[in-house]
């Protein structure tokens, strides 16, 4: 666990895009055998949005980019770095973060991926919000961004029921007049379940072939109890003891932000933490699991209808593909 020293860090400002086009559980059932009561029952997913042909992961997160930067008073020019956040980025390379500097047009700015599971997104913050801490950089853009849909097996009900596509954003800078801080972030991994979720094909360890195609390697594995199991016994234990070593108990945060996977997970989670639930973001319902994306939407979507209070805690938290998993603290 670290706490944010130097610099004070604070949000200016987020933003958010998710395609159009709507995929409910009912659309599904005609394409796998499944129901929308099986997948309401064990996901909380009603809905998922599923980017259109030629809509790429660099295009979702240049719109939830632009609607960030408009939201935090921000031009493209006064940026000195953009993180995008992904695991289905437009090519191996180069990354998402090069190529949305440059539709932006953010020539003052460096960029680089961040692509670590669904954990991604906190893992971006925490980086974007020590380097400002540190001086090293003022305006930070970070973006998480899907399009999962093209690397999804639409015949394999255990995995195309749980992903949609989309994007959100921040602006971070130096904390200003009255405005917040971010506390503390707690990044970890347990690499010694790398197997439990995977997208195996088409780069090193098994180069495209004919073979690999027809194995289906190119989409997302996963072993979907294995990670529930995982995420059960991992998260609330490690969430405790993240609370606790930033000074506060689990009562004392006021709004948690989970990476929206599963609403059995979070609910169970929240249970064991004794958080009431509603001090707890849900909008999987809608969303599915956008994955690097989730934090960000959540959050976007939060502040567009809510006004923070001074001094009210912010906890984000996500798990995925590594095993990695991680939290970070933010006081408004
Ligand atoms: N519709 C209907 N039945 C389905 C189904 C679907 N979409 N997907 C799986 N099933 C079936 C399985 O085939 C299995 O049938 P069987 O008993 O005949 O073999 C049965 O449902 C139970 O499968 P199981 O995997 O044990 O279900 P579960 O309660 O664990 O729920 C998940 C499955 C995927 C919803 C759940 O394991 C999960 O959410 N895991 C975490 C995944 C996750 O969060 N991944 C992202 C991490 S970032």
């Amino acid at each position: 666990m670290a706490f944010f020293r130097g610099i004070p860090v604070s949000l200016w400002g987020s933003g958010m895009y998710v395609p159009e086009k709507v995929l409910t559980n009912d659309d599904l059932s005609r394409l796998v055998e499944t129901s929308d009561e099986w997948i309401r029952d064990r996901t909380g997913i009603q809905r998922r949005h599923i980017a259109a042909e030629g809509e790429l992961t660099s295009t979702v997160a240049e719109k939830a980019a632009r609607a960030a930067l408009d939201d935090a008073g921000v031009d493209p020019s006064e940026l000195d770095m953009i993180i995008v956040a992904t695991n289905s980025p437009d090519t191996l390379f180069p990354g998402v973060a090069p190529k949305v500097q440059g539709l932006l047009g953010a020539l003052n700015a460096g960029a680089f991926d961040v692509q670590s599971g669904c954990t991604s997104g906190v893992y971006s913050m925490a980086v974007a919000a020590g380097g400002i801490a540190s001086g090293m950089w003022k305006r930070v853009l970070v973006i998480g961004a899907e399009v999962l849909s093209p690397l999804i097996d639409w015949t394999d009900r255990n995995t195309c029921v749980l992903f949609g596509d989309g994007a959100g954003a921040v602006v971070l800078g130096p904390s200003r007049e009255g405005e917040g801080k971010f506390i503390s972030a707690e990044l970890r991994s347990d690499g010694t379940k790398h197997e439990q979720i995977t997208l195996p094909g088409g780069v090193v360890q098994y180069p495209a072939t004919a073979e690999t195609v027809k194995n289906k390697l190119h989409y997302v594995a996963m072993k979907g109890n294995d990670v529930f199991k995982f995420v059960n016994r991992t998260i609330p234990p490690f969430l405790r003891d993240y609370c606790g070593a930033s000074g506060f108990s689990p009562e004392d945060i006021d709004w948690w932000f989970f990476h929206q996977a599963n609403q059995r997970i979070i609910e169970r989670s929240a249970e064991r933490l004794g958080i009431s639930p509603d001090k707890v973001i849900l909008n999987i319902a809608e969303y599915g699991n956008t994955s690097a994306a989730s934090l960000f939407i959540a959050l976007s979507e939060f502040l567009r209808e809510k006004r923070l209070r001074k001094g009210e805690k912010l906890l984000f938290t996500a798990f995925g593909a590594g095993m990695t998993y991680g939290g970070i603290i933010y006081e408004a």
